[in-house]
């Protein structure tokens, strides 16, 4: 089964573009909404490093998520679509000073802190202002995924995070500082975990470290535990929502939350991921030794995923039904990584055809680059083109 698109709305714009299904995007908020108001202490927070196209940003404000922002720039993004400043945090291991001083001007609800230098600087940047900014530790749980290696992040080897050895140290330093106010502990183990075995083991690893710090009477009232719930990039069609009820139920049944705590979720990829896709036009099919390559208008600078993770996107031809035949499907820029896929079948490509790469709603638009001079691709929502 194909996804369905406004075809002839398309013939007017310049490709590649990036398509968002507003359908999809408000029925996966929906379905969080749904689930999270089970639980009267579950904040969700949207990660807008996975899309921060300011027509998704828009709609996903409107379904009352909170911003995780990784920068500056991202913080700017989240205020600008109106997400209120009270639910935005700041996580990332290298914030720079004026990234911070943004952060304490609009008084942002948290910075996660990932060092004791960075600690330092925050106090001191607060005290200039004369604000005391909250901080959170993201701390490094050791905990595998079992998704990609350049999307694991909670293992020791990882740049990210405080490690578990050093946590108690943290939290006393902190304590000593007049302009911080430690208030929870943040976490974040990786993306595109479809394994909920590999959140149980974050709760339990969470459950551990909350235990020890009450011995040492420590009681903190956010924990945090990042985002990393994955899609089904083989069948965007078939579960175009993310089964958050299963996720959320990981984590009611198996971490040990205290009843005056607030558990935090910061959601990138389940959001955004399945309502969007990248269209494309093929140029030219060409008759290679033993292959034929169908040659798109798009390449790795409009979508990095297959090229730099061999992420694999479901591709469709969108404007045929013509028998199958198979293709290597690659762009035009001239690295040999700029492939979408090997021996892909599709309806019989010809110059001019609409190809749909899918599931390309996360960490497409957002990482595409100008390398060779190209321009950045536009991002249309459904409801612009009905
Ligand atoms: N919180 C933190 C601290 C993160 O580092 C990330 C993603 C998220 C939340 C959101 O994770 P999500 O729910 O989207 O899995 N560019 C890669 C993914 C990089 C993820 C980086 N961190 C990709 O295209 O697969």
């Amino acid at each position: 089964m194909k996804g369905i698109f406004p075809i002839n709305k398309f013939s007017e714009l310049r490709t590649p573009f990036y398509y968002y299904d507003t359908q999809v995007l408000r029925d996966t908020l929906s379905g969080i909404r749904t689930e999270v108001s089970k639980y009267d202490n579950y904040s969700v927070h949207y990660a807008v490093k996975a899309n921060a196209n300011p027509k998704v940003l828009a709609i996903i404000r409107e379904n009352g998520l909170g911003a995780d922002c990784v920068s500056g720039g991202e913080i700017r993004a989240a205020v600008k679509a109106g997400f209120p400043a009270g639910r935005i945090v700041f996580a990332g291991v290298g914030k720079a000073d004026w990234e911070i001083n943004i952060g304490l001007d609009y008084n942002i609800f948290c910075f996660n802190v990932e060092s004791v230098p960075e600690l330092e600087v925050i106090n001191e940047l607060a005290a200039v202002k004369g604000k005391v900014a909250n901080v959170a530790f993201r701390i490094n749980p050791n905990v595998g995924a079992h998704t990609h290696a350049n999307i694991t992040t909670g293992l020791a080897e990882n740049k990210f995070g405080i490690s578990m050895q050093d946590m108690d140290y943290v939290i006393d330093v902190a304590q000593e500082m007049k302009n911080v106010k430690f208030i929870g502990l943040h976490f974040h183990i990786g993306s595109q975990i479809l394994d909920m075995g590999d959140f149980v083991a974050l709760c339990n690893r969470i459950n551990e470290l909350q235990d020890k710090l009450e011995a040492r009477r420590i009681c903190i009232e956010h924990i945090n535990v990042g985002g990393g719930l994955g899609i089904d990039y083989a069948h965007p069609n078939r579960q175009a929502i993310p089964d958050f009820k299963k996720y959320f139920t990981t984590y009611d049944e198996h971490l040990k939350l205290r009843s005056y705590q607030t558990l935090h979720f910061e959601l990138g990829r389940s959001v955004v991921g399945q309502c969007g896709s990248l269209i494309s036009r093929v140029l030219y099919v060409k008759q290679g030794t033993n292959k034929q390559f169908a040659i798109l208008d798009a390449g790795m600078t409009d979508l990095i995923r297959p090229a730099l993770y061999q992420a694999f996107h479901k591709i469709e031809n969108i404007t045929s039904d013509a028998p199958m035949q198979t293709y290597d499907v690659v762009g035009p820029i001239c690295e040999s990584s700029d492939v979408f896929g090997k021996a892909i079948d599709l309806n019989t490509v010809k110059r001019g055809d609409f190809i749909a790469l899918r599931s390309a709603g996360a960490y497409g638009e957002i990482m595409a680059s100008s390398y060779n001079c190209r321009e950045l691709p536009q991002g249309y929502i459904s409801e612009e083109l009905a």
